[in-house]
């Protein structure tokens, strides 16, 4: 009788403790999914928190419901948009040029060597939201706000989607509050001005924290960025430089033989995941991969060589919940590099041609439909 009562207090006991680490877990992640605007990020003139509060207040829900579908559809296009984010705020600023098509003023960001790998699937699925926000609210969200938006909620959505989470639990990457009230570029980059902002996957570790600096991002920004790639795939072209003709003796050997059959030779179009131990969950594995030297490009690697960043790399790789706080940092900061705001740009009605143009367009395909009716 004694030793049963006691059995089951015991139980009981175990109960409870369960529940209060279940309890404490629910918090702590709940907590980390509050979208809290991050006041100890400074806020550029001109953008708030709330922009659209009255102007569109949906438009965030119309976003995300919109890219839970896209994505079951095609994963991938998450770490296509975060990419696209990425090389519109470095050319020019995050004031949605990359999107623009080219035109009679010349060849438009798209046709740059780093661009060429940019999917077009993702500058459909942008200008779609475009179309969905611009009929619920009118023409009052800019491309660049829609971006940064859809960017963000790649992060947020890639790690549930890949692995078919139902809990909210789980949610995969971090979750922050986006400064808007970015403006539209009027004019694009040239493709050389493109190429010369945008950092090649050759630059070493001194080079990245130089042209990082030039942005105002210090080097912990540099380190966390480049988590960026813990998604995402790249094209063997990238990388194999550093197989051939001689391999990089930075790299793990066993890696560079299974990228050697993946990218037989050096300009394969094949491609590779970015991070192997988890390609398509939002995680920290990208910082375990560098210190097991199997970091794809240079630019990744030379994170984990390089005395200034090594001690970043290794604290990250240890602690998931720190590399979202700095990653969350770094993203709201490149997000507000140079953007248009107030009365500069404009809103456009397409992303990927500026207003007058899609104007012209509409009338020229106007003219054209006269023209063949009369015929
Ligand atoms: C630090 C300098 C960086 C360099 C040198 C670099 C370079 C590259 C290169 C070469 C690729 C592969 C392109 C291809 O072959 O298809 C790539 C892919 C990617 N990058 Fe970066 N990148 C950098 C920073 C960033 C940042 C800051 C982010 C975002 C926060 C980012 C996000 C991505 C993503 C998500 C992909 C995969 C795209 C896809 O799957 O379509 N990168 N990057």
């Amino acid at each position: 009788m004694g030793k049963d009562l006691s059995k089951r207090v015991l139980t009981f006991l175990i109960l409870i403790s369960l529940l209060a680490v279940a309890m404490n877990l629910l918090s702590t992640v709940e907590a980390q999914n509050k979208k809290k605007p991050r006041r100890d990020v400074p806020l550029v003139k001109g953008l708030s928190w709330s922009f659209y509060q009255k102007a569109c207040p949906k438009v965030e829900s119309i976003i995300r419901k919109e890219l839970k579908k896209v994505f079951k559809r095609d994963i991938g296009l998450a770490a296509a948009i975060l990419r696209i984010h990425f090389h519109d705020c470095f050319v020019q600023g995050c004031e949605a040029s990359v999107l623009l098509d080219g035109s009679a003023s010349g060849p438009g960001e798209q046709s740059s060597i780093p661009n060429l790998t940019l999917r077009q699937a993702a500058f459909v699925v942008i200008n779609n939201l475009r179309a969905l926000v611009h009929k619920q609210c009118g023409q009052v969200v800019s491309c660049s706000d829609i971006l940064a938006l859809a960017a963000r909620d790649s992060v947020v959505l890639v790690t549930k989607l890949s692995l078919s989470l139902q809990s909210n639990l789980f949610s995969g990457g971090p979750d922050y509050a986006v400064p808007l009230g970015r403006r539209d570029a009027l004019a694009f980059a040239s493709p050389n001005t493109t190429l010369n902002n945008l950092p090649p996957p050759f630059a070493n570790a001194s080079q990245l924290i130089a042209d990082f600096a030039n942005r105002n991002l210090n080097i912990t920004d540099l380190v966390a960025l480049s988590g960026g790639h813990t998604i995402g795939i790249a094209h063997c072209p990238s990388f194999t430089d550093r197989l051939y003709p001689n391999q990089d003796p930075t790299m793990n050997k066993s890696f560079a033989n299974n990228l050697k059959r993946t990218c037989p030779t050096a300009n394969s179009s094949n491609t590779q995941v970015n991070d192997i131990r988890s390609p398509d969950v939002f995680d920290n594995k990208y910082y375990v991969d560098l210190m097991n030297r199997q970091g794809l490009f240079t630019s990744d690697q030379d994170l984990f060589t390089d005395k200034r960043t090594r001690g970043i790399v290794e604290s990250f790789a240890i602690d998931q919940k720190l590399f979202f706080d700095h990653f969350v940092v770094g993203m709201i900061k490149m997000g507000q590099m140079s953007v248009l705001t107030g009365s500069q740009g404009e809103i456009r009605a397409n992303c990927s041609a500026r207003n007058t143009e899609s104007f012209m367009s509409v009338l020229e395909e106007g003219i054209l439909e006269e023209a063949l009716s009369m015929m």
